[in-house]
């Protein structure tokens, strides 16, 4: 690990929680609802859809994982009220998923169901390699009742992608293309199962998409690295995908001069806009796994794009 970087995620748990919010609050819409609604709209003034991400992980305590529930709920609500052109991403740790898996998949189908009903689609966001076959089994579970309506995502890094995907092959059909959002991977995996170079990491990430194209699946292609939005765009050309067949995604307050231009490129993009009180846990998390995420934080104090 880098000096600097070690000694910023060591200082960090005992940084006031105002100041780390000063650099925080660029990648985080806020702490309320309503801040996540008005990021959003602006968001979709812009032409630009969105993913509301309730942020809290890891929850053990039956109250708060029905507290959570009611949350996500009360967004989807506002969401459907307001009438924003969204999805909702959730961490399916948020209930209970290495505690008690069957209270998990309910609260979770629960939440689905709800979006489900007023045409909105919800995406399990795949945390560390503990929760990766459960996470598939989730979805396996939901789509079966909501084909449609719910995604999942699948990590570069992780040497098992590939065979994921062909596993799933059997959920893809022209009526509901598997809709996976690809990402790098955030978690600090071991090297037995994940990639650890960059460049591995970029090959596999265009091995998969290429998979995903071949299949007719819809991805979502979540990523900020220029060379793979360049790969990405040759992939698009080589299999003449349709605009309306693919998606870019990106975070909220990241590379916001890519993210326009891949909009002005005629392409559709997603932001992922977290937010909620639980912001803190989150940033100081990433930072303790992940800590060349220091780099980009610090970096953020003094560079504004
Ligand atoms: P890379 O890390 O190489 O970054 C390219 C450039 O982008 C950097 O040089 C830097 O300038 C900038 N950059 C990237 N991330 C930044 C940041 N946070 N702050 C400031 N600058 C940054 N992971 C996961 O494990 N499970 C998940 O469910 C998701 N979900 C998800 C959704 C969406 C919409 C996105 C965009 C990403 C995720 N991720 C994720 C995170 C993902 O795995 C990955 O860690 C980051 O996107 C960074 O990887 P890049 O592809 O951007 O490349």
């Amino acid at each position: 690990m880098h000096g600097f970087n070690r000694l910023v995620v060591s200082i960090l748990p005992h940084i006031p929680e105002k100041l780390v919010w000063i650099f925080s609050k660029r990648y985080i819409a806020g702490k309320y609802l309503e801040d996540a609604i008005r990021v959003s709209q602006s968001f979709n003034e812009e032409g630009i859809r969105v993913t509301l991400d309730l942020l809290g992980e890891f929850q053990s305590e039956r109250k708060k994982i029905a507290y959570y529930k009611e949350q996500y709920i009360k967004t989807i609500d506002a969401v459907i009220e307001k009438k924003i052109n969204a999805t909702f991403s959730l961490k399916p740790t948020m209930f209970g998923l290495l505690i008690d898996t069957e209270l998990c998949f309910e609260t979770v189908r629960e939440i689905v169901e709800r979006a489900a009903s007023a045409s909105y689609f919800v995406r399990i966001d795949m945390e560390d390699s503990q929760c990766t076959d459960l996470e598939i089994e989730l979805f396996r579970y939901l789509n079966k009742e909501f084909p449609g309506y719910v995604g999942i995502v699948l990590q570069s890094c992780m040497r098992r992608t590939l065979e994921d995907l062909k596993n799933m092959n059997d959920l893809n059909s022209q009526e509901y293309p598997l809709n996976i959002r690809l990402c790098k991977g955030i978690y600090n995996e071991p090297e037995e199962i994940a990639f650890k170079d960059k460049q591995e990491i970029n090959d596999n990430y265009l091995i998969d998409l290429e998979y995903m194209l071949q299949q007719g699946y819809y991805p979502a292609i979540a990523t900020h690295d220029k060379t793979l939005v360049t790969g990405a765009y040759k992939l698009l050309e080589k299999y003449n995908i349709q605009p309306d067949s693919y998606e870019f995604q990106m975070l909220y307050g990241v590379t916001p001069r890519l993210r326009n231009r891949i909009v002005s490129e005629g392409n559709a993009m997603r932001v992922y806009v977290p937010y909620g009180k639980d912001w803190f846990n989150y940033s100081t998390r990433r930072l303790q796994e992940n800590p060349k995420m220091a780099f980009h934080i610090i970096k953020a104090l003094f560079i504004r794009k």
